[in-house]
């Protein structure tokens, strides 16, 4: 087998500063757009960096039209019913304003209408065709209002297929916005379980991201065209993946108890944004792969400062719950990187033995967790040993992510590892 001697760092071009979504009217007649989809969901429409989108838009007497139905967690039909706005709507741009969701959202609708096809076609295989994307899409800015995807950085949607209740999504460089207009003006009213999750989000995309298998380790592409988003760690993404951690370490306990403090979550908004650029060209693993079922198989847990009646374990919290039990399997494959991300934690490392890499850093990633008011594990959320199975099931089509892992993960490793997550402390 032949393998991979290269790797690219793609990123959106990020303007970043208090206040710089006024300046989204400029950045968008720059791209040349006349008439722009403003693509946000139904709780942010009144919302401060909604209207102030609409009025810099205007302000530039851009036809700007609102679309407010993106789903907080996207769904086939949800992503069916933008994409039918945008076919109708004959944009030359996107802009997105929210969280992932929303960008996610209007990643999708900018593509089919852009490149019409069946809603299968560019999706992830094995659930859908994986058909390479033909071009090159119309403009996209988004606008992060959470602190957590880093979705204005990547070429990634991501959705529920409903008809399989699986998560997939779509991935390819040519869905990566233009811009991301990282402003933290927009995310001062977050509720702190919502910084929690989506802070803890960004450091497992950084942690994955600096542990994934390395690129050349992966066998060869058939063609460049076919080379992945996600390439594997490599020294780009491991340079704006290691700060990430370092920033997210130092600044998310105080951000999640003083929500006031601008320069504080200014910081981990930027840190959300090089953990993007990492994990958009570096990839994520197992926390993720492993994720994506604890979502999806959610019965009634509801966390607090999220809608009532609406049973949900976060995207950042699934990711988390999962992550010390995975960072103690993959340890073992190299430990000396483990040990490197748990010093950028903050733990002293200097007599740590390589056999320790493991547990220290799942012990960094549990006490961070703890400070933040995370559940102790799987079983806080609902899940015991009974469900194991139905989590490793869903766990396996998530291969795109899975196979970065730098130690396989199969049936039997992904049971044990969900086992080991159920509680952690
Ligand atoms: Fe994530």
């Amino acid at each position: 087998m032949k393998l991979e001697n290269a790797f690219t760092m793609d990123t959106s071009s990020i303007k970043y500063g208090p206040g710089v979504t006024r300046e989204i009217g400029f950045d968008m007649e720059e791209l040349g757009c006349r008439r722009v989809a403003v693509i946000t969901d139904g709780n942010l429409r009144e919302s401060d960096p909604v209207n102030l989108t609409m009025e810099a838009l205007r302000g530039r007497k851009i036809d700007a039209v609102l679309y407010d139905g993106a789903s907080v967690e996207p769904t086939d039909l949800s992503f069916k019913a933008a994409i039918a706005f945008a076919a109708q709507g004959r944009f030359d741009g996107y802009v997105a304003v929210g969280g992932g969701s929303a960008m996610d959202t209007a990643k999708a609708a900018n593509l089919y209408a852009t490149h019409p096809a069946d809603f299968m076609t560019y999706v992830n295989p094995p659930i859908g065709k994986g058909v390479p994307v033909p071009g090159p899409l119309r403009p996209m800015i988004a606008i992060p209002t959470t602190a957590g995807t880093g979705s204005e950085t990547t070429g990634v949607a991501i959705f529920d297929y409903l008809e399989m209740k699986a998560k997939t999504g779509i991935a390819s460089r040519a869905l990566r916005p233009v811009r991301g207009i990282v402003d933290p003006e927009n995310t001062r009213s977050l509720p702190k379980m919502v910084a929690a999750c989506t802070g803890l989000d960004q450091l497992t995309h950084a942690l994955e991201a600096l542990t994934a298998i390395p690129f050349n380790r992966r066998p060869a592409p058939e063609h460049p065209r076919l080379r992945p988003a996600y390439q594997g760690a490599n020294p780009i993404s491991h340079i704006w993946a290691s700060r990430a951690v370092e920033m997210i370490s130092r600044n998310l306990v105080h951000v999640v108890e003083n929500p006031a403090d601008d320069a504080a979550r200014g910081e981990v908004l930027l840190a959300a944004t090089y953990a993007g650029i990492g994990f958009g060209n570096g990839g994520v693993h197992l926390a993720h792969g492993m994720s994506y079922p604890v979502s999806g198989m959610v019965r009634g847990y509801v966390p607090e400062g999220y809608p009532a009646g609406h049973p949900l374990v976060p995207h950042g919290m699934a990711v988390c719950l999962n992550a010390p039990a995975v960072f103690r399997f993959t340890a073992p494959a190299d430990p000396a990187i483990h040990l490197y991300a748990a010093g950028l934690m903050g733990c002293d490392v200097s007599a740590a033995k390589p056999e320790e890499a493991g547990e220290i850093l799942a012990g960094a990633v549990i006490d961070l967790m703890r400070r933040v008011g995370m559940p102790n594990g799987l079983a806080a959320v609902g899940f015991g040993p009974q469900d194991v199975d139905k989590l490793v099931e869903g766990t396996l089509p998530q291969h795109r992510v899975t196979k970065l892992s730098p130690r396989p993960a199969g049936p039997e490793e992904l049971r044990q590892l969900f086992l080991d997550s159920m509680t952690l402390w």
